[in-house]
């Protein structure tokens, strides 16, 4: 069964068409980075006027790169939530016209189960596992049992660790998206440079919570500013402030980075064993955090655990986990009404409405 996914929920616009939900025949993704980092974040206006000038093409080079018509395609999926609504709605109401055209079933999907599920496209007999789900707007922590049946175990009570990152690196003046410059600057600093807050990691909860970490990096940037350490190259240059010190700004991003990932790793590895899995998986834009991967990694290992880490173009958003995601809602008998309208704030869990 050949299924066309969209995405459009926020700043990348996505195609997809995946056999039998785990054989990726295409996956084209325009991402519009560029347009928005003038801004230092996503404007909505200036992402859903791109997604309409882009979609169209983006399906068809879809299609055809997994050499298949409308007239293969068994059933059509697009994001109907969480993100932003004026985005949204372009991928949703492109992919009913498309399905309600062609007389194929439509299926609605959540953003946030399609992270969860992308890295065991090719491996569902990893199930049961508990998933780290971290991006630019999420924090959760999953017990997931079967595709479709999982439990929120904790999630982040303020900022999400992607828009720490992203926060933190503007306090820096990095360019933006700031996760990967963190990450990128992070491997020439020191780690235990700096003692920076892992807040609620004793906490007997699985929540999380960024903000008063971003706030630490604030109150260690006013009062001792940055030198760089590395003479050459960009970073020196992006450097914030240059009041006298011997910490640099690779020691604040690898000490920053080693806090947000001391506590993803902590509170997930708990509750792997709290909930007596055999496999861990993380997914999300900062799952590509080679840190985070790299400690998730070593601990899994120790404690022979089996990781399940996504692929890079599966870990920021992308359609393909859309389209593979559907195929198994349409087995489950669950495709949607046509009428089926964006739901830019849904949770994970509350995808019974679509
Ligand atoms: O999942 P995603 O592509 O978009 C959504 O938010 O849905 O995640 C984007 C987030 C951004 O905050 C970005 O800074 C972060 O993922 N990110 C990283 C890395 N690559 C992307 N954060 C830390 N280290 C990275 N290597
Ligand atoms: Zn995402």
């Amino acid at each position: 069964m050949k299924i066309l996914g969209v995405e459009t929920s926020c700043d990348e616009t996505s195609a997809a068409v995946v056999a039998d939900g785990a054989q990726i025949l295409s996956n084209v993704v325009s991402s519009q980075i560029d347009l928005h980092r003038p801004y230092g974040g996503v404007v909505p206006e200036l992402a859903s006027r791109n997604h309409l000038q882009l979609i169209d093409d983006v399906i068809r080079r879809s299609l055809d790169a997994s050499r298949s018509t409308l007239h293969d395609i068994d059933a059509v999926a697009a994001t109907y939530g969480p993100g932003l609504a004026s985005s949204l709605l372009i991928g949703l109401n492109t992919g009913k016209g498309i399905a309600l055209a062609a007389g194929k079933p439509f299926v609605a999907i959540n953003h946030m189960e399609a992270h969860l599920y992308s890295p065991v496209m090719n491996a569902p007999d990893a199930l049961p596992m508990v998933s780290l789900i971290v991006s630019g707007g999420h924090t959760i922590l999953v017990h997931a049992t079967g595709i479709g049946q999982h439990t929120i175990l904790g999630q982040t009570v303020d900022d999400a660790a992607g828009e720490a990152f992203d926060k933190v690196a503007k306090l820096m003046k990095l360019a933006y998206p700031g996760g990967p410059e963190i990450d990128r600057l992070a491997r020439k600093g020191n780690p235990a440079a700096i003692e920076f807050p892992r807040s609620m990691l004793d906490d007997p909860s699985y929540n999380f919570s960024f903000s008063g970490l971003k706030t630490a990096v604030l109150y260690y940037l006013r009062k001792h500013g940055v030198v760089a350490a590395v003479p050459s190259g960009q970073s020196s240059g992006n450097a914030a402030g240059t009041a006298a010190t011997t910490t640099t700004l690779e020691d604040i991003c690898a000490s920053f980075q080693e806090a947000v990932v001391d506590v993803l790793v902590g509170k997930t590895l708990r509750a792997a064993a709290e909930y007596r899995v055999r496999s861990v998986s993380a997914a999300g834009g900062v799952s590509l955090n080679s840190r985070l991967r790299q400690r998730l990694a070593e601990e899994c290992e120790r404690r022979h655990l089996r990781l399940l880490l996504a692929p890079a173009e599966l870990c920021t958003d992308n359609a393909a986990m859309i389209a593979a995601l559907a195929f198994h809602k349409l087995k489950a008998g669950r495709a949607s009404d046509y009428a089926v309208d964006v739901a830019p704030s849904i949770g994970l869990g509350m995808e019974a409405a679509a």
